[in-house]
């Protein structure tokens, strides 16, 4: 049994849309309710429990329940967790990443029971080169060998004990963690990694949110973009190639911008959610 904790009480400053990032619309729906999607596919989780922004707990999707935040993400976590069900497993995601998978948040939970260890963290290999300056900020000081680097996102899945005492540490700590497995990871817990995708892309900027429309545009219609791919100039994007500037749209799978995606794949432009 898991309880997930999905935090979404950032501002989202840096997507610069005036709404909470986590509420901004992303092909045809709220950006939260993608994650809620996936994690509500997981048989495990019993229980979904979302941090939002003051003055937005209307905002929690039918069958969650919302939470306010913290002043930083991992106050957001405890609030969350102390709402939360009692459960062994805890699952926390970031609403900044909607296009997290199924099996994704599967494949950490099964990690964790196969492992025995505190937490397993969604990562990518890295795969640019990376290099560390020194204090003037601009010289190169140090190469890193990538070959042991990996870039984390979210899904992370805790052992609730682990997590609780990891969230016990002081404001000042708290507020410079920019993940949890940190936490666990300075009381001297046991962390591994799970492969992710690349495509678990968290959307911080718009130039992000417009790939994420792309991607989950092309996983709700079943299929990748034809090869030759239309993608019109609004962003639709149809798997058997038809797609039309503007966004109408082709029954068969074609997205619409904008536009939500009923579950039987036809759209309206400008259409209904489902
Ligand atoms: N988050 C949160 N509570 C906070 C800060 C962040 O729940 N006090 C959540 C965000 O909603 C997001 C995730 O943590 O889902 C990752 O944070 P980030 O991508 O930085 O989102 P924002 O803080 O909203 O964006 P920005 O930093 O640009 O303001
Ligand atoms: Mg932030």
């Amino acid at each position: 049994m898991a309880v997930a904790l999905i935090v979404a009480a950032g501002r989202g400053e840096r997507l610069g849309s005036g709404s909470p990032k986590a509420l901004v619309t992303l092909l045809g729906r709220p950006m939260l309710h993608w994650s809620v999607d996936s994690l509500r596919s997981v048989g495990t989780v019993t229980q979904i429990v979302v941090a939002l922004p003051d003055g937005h707990l209307d905002g929690a999707p039918e069958g969650t329940i919302g939470v306010v935040g913290g002043a930083t993400r991992s106050e957001s976590v405890r609030a969350a967790l102390a709402t939360a069900d009692a459960a062994d497993v805890v699952i926390v995601h970031d609403a900044a990443r909607p296009l997290a998978s199924p099996e994704l948040f599967e494949r950490a939970i099964a990690e964790l029971e196969r492992s025995g260890c505190d937490a397993v963290i969604a990562a990518v290999r890295v795969a640019d080169t990376i290099k560390e300056v020194a204090d003037d900020g601009r010289t190169v000081r140090a190469t890193l060998e990538r070959s042991r680097l990996w870039a984390v996102q979210t899904p992370q899945v805790f052992r609730r004990t682990a997590l609780e005492r990891a969230l016990a540490a002081p404001a000042a700590v708290l507020a410079a963690a920019t993940d949890d497995a940190w936490l666990i990871e300075r009381t001297g817990g046991v962390v591994r990694v799970t492969e992710s995708d690349q495509a678990n892309i968290k959307v911080t900027s718009p130039t992000d949110l417009r790939v994420a429309e792309l991607l989950l545009a092309e996983r709700v219609a079943g299929g990748a973009v034809a090869p030759g791919g239309a993608v019109a100039p609004g962003g639709a994007v149809a798997p058997g190639g038809a797609v039309a500037p503007g966004g109408a749209v082709a029954p068969g799978g074609a997205v619409a911008p904008g536009g939500a995606v009923p579950p039987g794949g036809a759209v309206a432009p400008g259409g209904a959610g489902r």
